[in-house]
């Protein structure tokens, strides 16, 4: 029988890589959670529409690369791409916005988009992502980027560099984007197809083209700080000067445009130096008229998504296997009998312990338990379980000793205890 293998661009996290993930996520969460944001766990997929309206058709997220499908009952869904959708979904559904003046949310959990797989790219990720709600003010955009800032510190995490624009917003945007479609009607010839037809429907979305001819030509393309309102001039002034002030370099890249269409005023990425091409670990900005595009009362809106995957790729932490504290060698089906026994005894003592199920010999047991680096062995066998006895050995001394099998679980925890 040919051997099912995993889709392209879906990966498996191995047990010797979870623990690395379980102990970036606890780091994550802990810096979050110190902020004020609670999680919130929200479905895999949603009605197809609500990332068509979010997200924005022109993109290349909701054109190409959405997993869509219908169910028995002729519906259209979609894997989610991205959290912000369904979490302002859920943030009305649920009228997250009665109560508290606002209202911070994370999420954490797999993403699916059909792109070209490559190293730091997938068809299937993970993120964690951050909304705040209710809040326009210029601090808070400052504040929440500061916070992903001080998670990276907190993982260790160097040459990372903040990359910020402004978008506008509804006043001064279609201003700017009429001065980039001139210049995009001037070039329409040399243009790629894509750009050509970008260029009449969804202008900005031209900046997410990768052809190096249309890159080219857009080095010169007006660019969206210029065109900014008093309102979006000011606000983006703030931002910048708040992150000065907490110490934070940032550089203004006006071609960051981001690839989904909700955004106004600030948006930002944070790439790393260290990456190939796929090189943002994690990106965002506001988006102020969203929660009103999909139905609800006006309320401004900030946050971002750090891809995991990526962020994992640039953590070298000391890898840490799970090893058993203490290892039950059992000689004999009764031996084997009594240890599974004692090994519920030692686990309900709260000891972490494993025992050998197979009829192996001392020789080889002792070597496993060596395998697994367990610091202590418990042996069982006809003698001792004859004698009322087991004998405890130290693997790091080589010393051994026997117990009476009474006096074995009060000894364990003793040494437990002294060691933590
Ligand atoms: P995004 O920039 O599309 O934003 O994704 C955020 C991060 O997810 C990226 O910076 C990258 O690290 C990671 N990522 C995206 N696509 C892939 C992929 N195919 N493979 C591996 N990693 C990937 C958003 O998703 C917005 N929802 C962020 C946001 C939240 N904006 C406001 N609130």
């Amino acid at each position: 029988m040919p051997q099912i293998k995993a889709p392209k661009g879906v990966a498996d996290i191995l047990p010797a890589q979870v623990r690395d993930w379980q102990r970036m996520e606890r780091i994550i969460r802990r810096t979050l959670e110190a902020a004020g944001f609670a999680e919130i766990r929200l479905p895999i997929f949603e009605v197809t529409e609500l990332f068509a309206r979010s997200i924005g058709a022109e993109t290349d997220i909701v054109s190409k690369e959405m997993y869509t499908f219908q169910d028995r009952g002729g519906r259209t869904f979609s894997l989610r791409p991205e959290g912000t959708a369904g979490a302002v979904r859920a943030y009305l559904e649920h009228r997250l916005y009665h109560g508290a003046s606002d209202c911070r949310l994370y999420y954490l959990g797999p993403m699916f988009r059909a792109e070209r797989p490559q190293a730091g790219r997938f068809r299937q990720f993970n993120q964690v992502g951050v909304e705040v709600f209710g809040l326009s003010e210029p601090g808070v955009d400052a504040e929440v980027i500061a916070v992903l800032m001080e998670m990276f510190t907190r993982l260790g995490l160097a040459g990372l560099r903040l990359d910020l624009n402004s978008l506008g917003c509804p006043e001064c945007r279609p201003g700017y984007l009429r001065q980039l479609q001139c210049f995009l009607e001037a070039k329409r010839l040399l243009l790629c197809t894509d750009c050509q037809r970008r260029a009449e429907i969804n202008p900005q979305r031209v900046f997410d083209c990768k052809q190096p001819g249309c890159q080219g030509i857009l080095e010169d393309a007006p660019k969206s700080p210029d065109s900014l309102c008093a309102a979006c001039r000011d606000h983006f002034r703030r931002v910048c000067d708040c992150l000065e002030q907490l110490g934070y370099a940032y550089q203004l890249n006006s071609r960051l445009v981001r690839g989904l269409d909700y955004y106004n005023r600030t948006a930002f990425e944070i790439v790393s130096l260290k990456l190939g091409a796929q090189n943002a670990i994690a990106g965002g900005g506001r988006y102020d008229g969203l929660v009103e595009l999909l139905g609800g009362p006006s309320t401004p809106a900030f946050g971002y998504a750090i891809g995991l995957e990526r962020l994992n790729m640039l953590l070298q932490l000391p890898s840490e296997p799970v090893q058993p504290w203490i290892y039950l060698v059992l000689l004999g089906d009764e031996a084997k009998r009594q240890g599974l026994l004692l090994l519920q005894e030692l686990r309900k003592a709260g000891l972490s312990a494993q025992m050998g199920h197979q009829n192996k010999s001392l020789k080889k047991q002792l070597q496993h338990a060596n395998k697994l680096e367990a610091p202590w062995v418990l042996i069982l066998g006809e003698d001792e379980l004859a004698a009322g006895n087991v004998i405890l050995r130290d693997m790091r001394q080589g010393t051994q000793e026997e117990l009476l099998q009474e006096q074995l679980i009060g000894k364990l925890k003793g040494i437990w205890t002294t060691k933590s």
